[in-house]
């Protein structure tokens, strides 16, 4: 196999946790100047087209890491990525960091404004939004939960993902 024809991707959402994709390496990796972000909205896995559910994007971030994993896969795996990151994702080519090194690699952006954007909110109203959706991949809950336990694993901290699971997992108040 001719090396062009390899590339890493940076995963910093569910394919950190889900991959359904071929890949001949993982490696644990960061890339400079964005952070993660449930400000994208889901109409095709974990919502729908009326009650879009909230998933994660980068965001521009002077200055901020943003820690993921990333994949050594063949050229021909982009074919089925961009199927699936297709909801308003679109790939990005930048700097991947390792441990040891770095790499040009690409990453898959829901650029602001893009068709399914939602942006930020208050942070009770995304609670309630992630509490509430359901799509063909199954509940908004289970992607925050399954997002947290994969950073964990790889441990990496996230304030932002732990405050939402922590408010998730937590009862909800009727009072
Ligand atoms: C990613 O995981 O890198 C993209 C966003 C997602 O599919 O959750």
């Amino acid at each position: 196999m001719d090396k062009t024809d390899l590339h890493w991707v940076f995963g910093y959402g569910s394919l950190i946790w889900r991959q359904d994709f071929p890949f001949l390496e993982a490696r644990r990796a960061h890339i400079d100047g964005w952070q993660r972000r449930f400000w994208q909205g889901s109409h095709d896995h974990r919502g729908i087209e009326t009650d879009p559910g909230r998933v994660v994007t980068l965001v521009p971030a002077q200055g901020e890491v943003c820690f993921g994993r990333a994949f050594l896969i063949e050229h021909d795996v982009f074919e089925h990525l961009d199927y699936r990151e297709k909801n308003g994702y679109e790939r990005k080519a930048l700097d991947i960091h390792f441990d040891a090194g770095s790499s040009p690699g690409i990453t898959y952006v829901a650029a602001v404004g893009n068709v399914a954007f939602l942006g930020d909110a208050p942070t009770h109203e995304i609670v309630a939004q992630i509490r509430r959706c359901h799509g063909p991949s199954g509940s908004n809950i289970d992607y925050v939960i399954e997002l947290a336990r994969a950073l964990r694993a790889l441990d990496i901290d996230d304030p932002h993902v732990f405050e939402l699971e922590t408010l998730l997992l937590a009862p909800i108040d009727r009072a």
